[in-house]
């Protein structure tokens, strides 16, 4: 190989370096292979006008459940530091815990019974990735199942129970960051299909 020819490659794979983008988190669990789509339709464009139609429902749903995360969060952190007293941090609680449980499993039911396999129909490279999204569903779920149970204790409990309140702190702690990973990386996957297929 000719000192220039090297220079071309090394050249062109600075170019390459230079275009190709990363997906948005460091703790991203999705492979070079699977960002194809993601490199032609990167999440600066996922809201502009000819997308956003086709993308802002599934990244709508994605908001409200991070939302509803965040609040369950802060008022649990809330009431651990003296915020609330027991039945301000129950009332608050109570309602929003069974509403995020049941609309997070809901979600998951859509993704794995409707549109992964739809997807992985269209994409089967992809199919790798979908089964890290389902094995996070099979995983968020046992932690919403736990607080389920641990929401319907405090359902139970008029009288203030700081070990439960702590335990339901954690199980929220550990929902967090795999929600959040999982959500993360479901839309690096999927809102690069949605936005460039037809129709
Ligand atoms: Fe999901
Ligand atoms: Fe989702």
């Amino acid at each position: 190989m000719s000192l220039s020819t090297e220079n071309n490659v090394s050249q062109k794979a600075l170019d390459d370096d230079l275009f190709t983008l990363s997906p948005r988190h460091p703790d991203s669990r999705l492979e070079a292979d699977w960002l194809f789509l993601f490199n032609k339709l990167p999440p600066d464009q996922w809201f502009s006008a000819d997308y956003a139609y086709k993308t802002s429902g599934w990244l709508k749903v994605h908001t409200n459940i991070r939302k509803r995360q965040r609040i369950l969060t802060q008022i649990s952190e809330g009431y651990q530091s003296g915020d609330y007293d027991w039945s301000a941090y129950r009332s608050q609680m109570l309602k929003r815990i069974n509403m995020h449980v049941l609309k997070l499993h809901q979600h998951h039911g859509v993704e794995d019974e409707g549109f992964f396999p739809e997807f992985i129909r269209m994409y089967p490279q992809l199919q790798a990735g979908f089964e890290i999204l389902g094995r996070d569903h099979l995983r968020l779920d046992a932690l919403l199942d736990k607080l389920q149970v641990q929401n319907d204790m405090l359902a139970r409990s008029e009288v203030e129970d700081k070990g439960l309140s702590e335990q339901l702190h954690q199980t929220l702690m550990d929902g967090t960051d795999l929600l959040s990973q999982h959500l993360t990386d479901e839309e690096d996957l999927v809102i690069p299909i949605l936005g460039l297929r037809q129709g």
